[in-house]
């Protein structure tokens, strides 16, 4: 769908408009964090999937989300692309500047706690000083873009007569979308479709802006309630692949978009403009970049989604599918599993698998992924897709200039005895040696890699994952760092043997912690795989 007729399906009074928030609010969830080329590689991939809005980050929260922002802005066709700010005039500029190259396809969304409790103890405001604030800098953001989304944070919880005043100021104003946001996952679904109701027949100029909602997962409601507020007459969504982001998560957009396809009937002909196809090819690239696995029994795109247990629903499937099965599998992406590449495969394999998984590679990409791969290929019979996008989530750190890297490892552990670990590391053409002893061999390897870099990190988080299928599977470590002042930085790696997974995962976050030290002075805290 080109941009001309995404602006007229928004004329469709039956037309949902899908504003996709993965790359925002999905990647605050806790132990999530992409860098800026696999936030790329995903708003391509939600391009495809056909939403109508992007979220690609807050500017003015971190470099890496401005840098973000700006290339989504740059390299993405199609959709409208969204940038967070608060009411703030810093936020607006950095915001807006940011997505200067998506042109008139720029969205500034503009938020402000509304609720009393927000009110009293976050902002110390009254409600008047709340009005001023958002009317001036809705106005502010009008003067970069036309297209301006404000948020009431906090919406469920705000007093119903001072939500529709803000409203009412903030269209006024000029915003072009309201979102009604369930900032704490409180609501009900028959509550919020009231709320819904309420402002769009109390709201005197709700006529001229499209009504949204956003809904927190904190009592498992959010697709319910957006459902509901969508049967009230709310018109666009804001939601998450596989439901992840703050907290408990966000709607799933997936979710959303099934139930109203699959009960067209119950909402009216509700309809979205989404390809299909993608979405199972979306979740499982969202859930490898952002290193968040999709629970099996998840609906519509976990791996039991479609897989029938028992003997009398698998009897009823053959017979006719539809007996157990109220969705097709394959229109929605799941499809024929492809097969696995070897070390026998060319470099051109390798190219075509990655782009049907969504990675658009540069020659030195795809030669050092490559040259990885073979690698891989000797100790392993079967490459699989979660293993290619393994080894491309960590070949994105060979684009960092002057890493350390790791040419040797070597662990002796005993019972009764304290393990040692000795690493050997080159930066450019010098060479490190280090042993040390540790509670366990990672503590030890990590040990030594300090001696040798300077720097110290106190692990927050350590999880090890089998990447894909078999005993010679690739271990996959996830780690998160704390290297004090504030610098926080998740990282991964993964290899057939976990040691040096975590020894290559420790040294990832080591060589991103320089990077960000040396070239952000002034972010506070940095997360990064
Ligand atoms: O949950 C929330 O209130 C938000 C706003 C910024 C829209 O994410
Ligand atoms: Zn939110």
């Amino acid at each position: 769908m080109n941009t001309g007729e995404r602006a007229s399906a928004r004329k469709d009074p039956k037309r949902v408009i899908l504003f996709d928030t993965t790359l925002r609010d999905g990647e605050q969830c806790p132990g999530a964090s992409m860098t800026v080329r696999q936030k790329l590689e995903i708003a391509r991939q939600l391009a495809r999937l056909g939403v109508d809005v992007i979220e690609a980050g807050f500017p003015a929260a971190s470099p890496g989300d401005r840098e973000a922002v700006w290339q989504i802005a740059s390299e993405v066709q199609g959709p409208r692309i969204a940038a967070l700010a608060r009411c703030v005039e810093e936020d607006i500029e950095i915001a807006a500047k940011a997505l200067q190259p998506a042109g008139k396809r720029a969205r500034i969304h503009v938020f402000l706690a509304t609720s009393p409790v927000h009110r009293q103890y976050k902002l110390a405001k009254a409600e008047d000083e709340i009005v001023e604030l958002a009317v001036a800098h809705i106005r502010l953001a009008k003067q970069w873009v036309e297209d301006v989304e404000f948020s009431p944070e906090d919406g469920s919880r705000t007093e119903r007569d001072f939500l529709v005043r803000v409203v009412e100021a903030a269209i006024e104003a000029g915003a072009t979308t309201i979102n009604i946001p369930d900032t704490v996952g409180c609501a009900l679904p028959q509550e919020f479709a009231e709320l819904v109701s309420y402002l769009l027949t109390r709201v005197p100029n709700i006529d001229q802006a499209v009504l949204s909602v956003h809904c927190h997962d904190d009592l498992g409601l959010a697709v319910a309630n957006s459902l509901a507020a969508l049967k009230s007459g709310a018109r666009q969504v804001e939601g998450t692949i596989n439901g992840i982001g703050e907290r408990a998560g966000n709607a799933a957009l997936e979710e959303i978009i099934m139930a109203l396809k699959t009960r067209s009937d119950a909402f009216g002909g509700l309809y979205t403009g989404v390809c299909l196809k993608e979405l199972v090819k979306t979740s499982r690239l969202v859930s490898r970049l952002s290193g968040l696995p999709v629970q099996r029994n998840k609906a519509i795109v976990g791996e039991n989604a479609f897989a029938h247990g028992a003997g009398i629903h698998q009897d009823g499937i053959l017979k006719r599918r539809e007996t157990y099965e109220i969705m097709d599998p394959e229109e929605i992406g799941w499809g024929r599993t492809e097969l696995p590449l070897t070390k026998h495969s060319g470099r051109a394999a390798l190219e075509e698998r990655m782009k049907q998984l969504g990675f658009q590679l540069t020659p030195e990409e795809l030669a050092a992924l490559f040259q990885r791969f073979k690698e891989l290929g000797d100790k392993k019979k079967f490459v699989y897709d979660d293993d290619l996008v393994a080894l491309m989530v960590e070949n994105e750190l060979s684009q960092l200039p002057e890493t350390y890297r790791l040419e040797h490892l070597s662990v002796v552990s005993s019972t009764g005895a304290l393990p040692t670990a000795a690493v050997r590391l080159r930066k450019g053409e010098e060479v490190w040696t280090e042993a040390c002893v540790g509670d366990g061999a990672v503590d030890a390897a990590m040990k030594a890699i300090d001696r040798i870099t300077g720097k110290r990190g106190d692990l927050l988080d350590y999880q090890v994952r089998a990447v894909s299928q078999g005993k010679d599977a690739l271990g996959e470590v996830m780690i998160k760092v704390d290297f004090g002042e504030g610098c926080v930085i998740t990282a991964r790696a993964a290899s057939t043997d976990v040691l040096e997974a975590s020894a290559r995962a420790y040294l990832n976050a080591v060589n991103r912690a320089l990077f960000w030290q040396s070239s952000c002075t002034g972010t506070s805290a940095v997360t990064a795989p």
